[in-house]
């Protein structure tokens, strides 16, 4: 695939199939993740996979963004940062930077292989991240930044209009 045709085509998914997804996809998904910039290349994305029913039905209970869809995709992303290697204070964004560019490359890789995915916020309150990290054995140190939802589209996502470019950008000063 294109990589401008992986770009314009890709969408987010958020019905699938009841369809498992193969060991080796997984690892292509992962190991796209894994080329991602990273800063200062310290490379501390850790993505947790989900698969057994009970850990996506967890999920899918504790989750804000995909509340009544995400526990039905058949593979779950929870994706973490290791907190331990940021440690300037003016750098406390700089863990989901991390997450956000291997997400994204995660996506389009979803999209190149067939699979359809979504990107989930994680903004969960105190009880909720606390029984996440019990639930599957988290060290404390890692920061949890986004839950990613993918498996075989149902359905074909609709196309969500993008602003006009002269809109999304602007030359030299506003
Ligand atoms: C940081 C971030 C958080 C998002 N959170 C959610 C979410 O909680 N639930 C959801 O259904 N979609 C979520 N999305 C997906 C967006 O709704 C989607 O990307 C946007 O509507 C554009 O559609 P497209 O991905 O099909 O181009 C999120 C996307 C991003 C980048």
């Amino acid at each position: 695939m294109e990589l401008q045709e992986a770009i314009r085509e890709r969408r987010s998914v958020r019905k699938w199939l009841e369809k498992k997804i193969p060991e080796k996809t997984i690892n292509q998904l992962i190991d796209a993740a894994s080329w991602a910039p990273s800063s200062c290349n310290r490379q501390a994305v850790k993505i947790l996979a989900v698969q057994e029913k009970e850990g996506r039905e967890f999920l899918g209970r504790i989750t804000n963004g995909g509340v009544g869809f995400a526990h039905k995709a058949p593979l779950l992303l929870l994706f973490m940062a290791d907190s331990r290697v940021y440690s300037l204070p003016v750098e406390r964004h700089t863990p989901h930077l991390d997450c956000a560019a291997a997400i994204q490359n995660l996506l389009l890789k979803a999209h190149e292989l067939g699979l359809g995915a979504v990107w989930l916020n994680w903004c969960l309150n105190q009880k909720s991240e606390a029984e996440t990290y019990k639930r599957f054995k988290i060290p404390a140190y890692f920061t949890i930044c986004s839950l990613v939802a993918a498996g075989y589209p149902a359905i074909k996502a609709e196309d969500i209009p993008r602003k006009p470019l002269e809109q999304f950008f602007v030359r030299e000063k506003f």
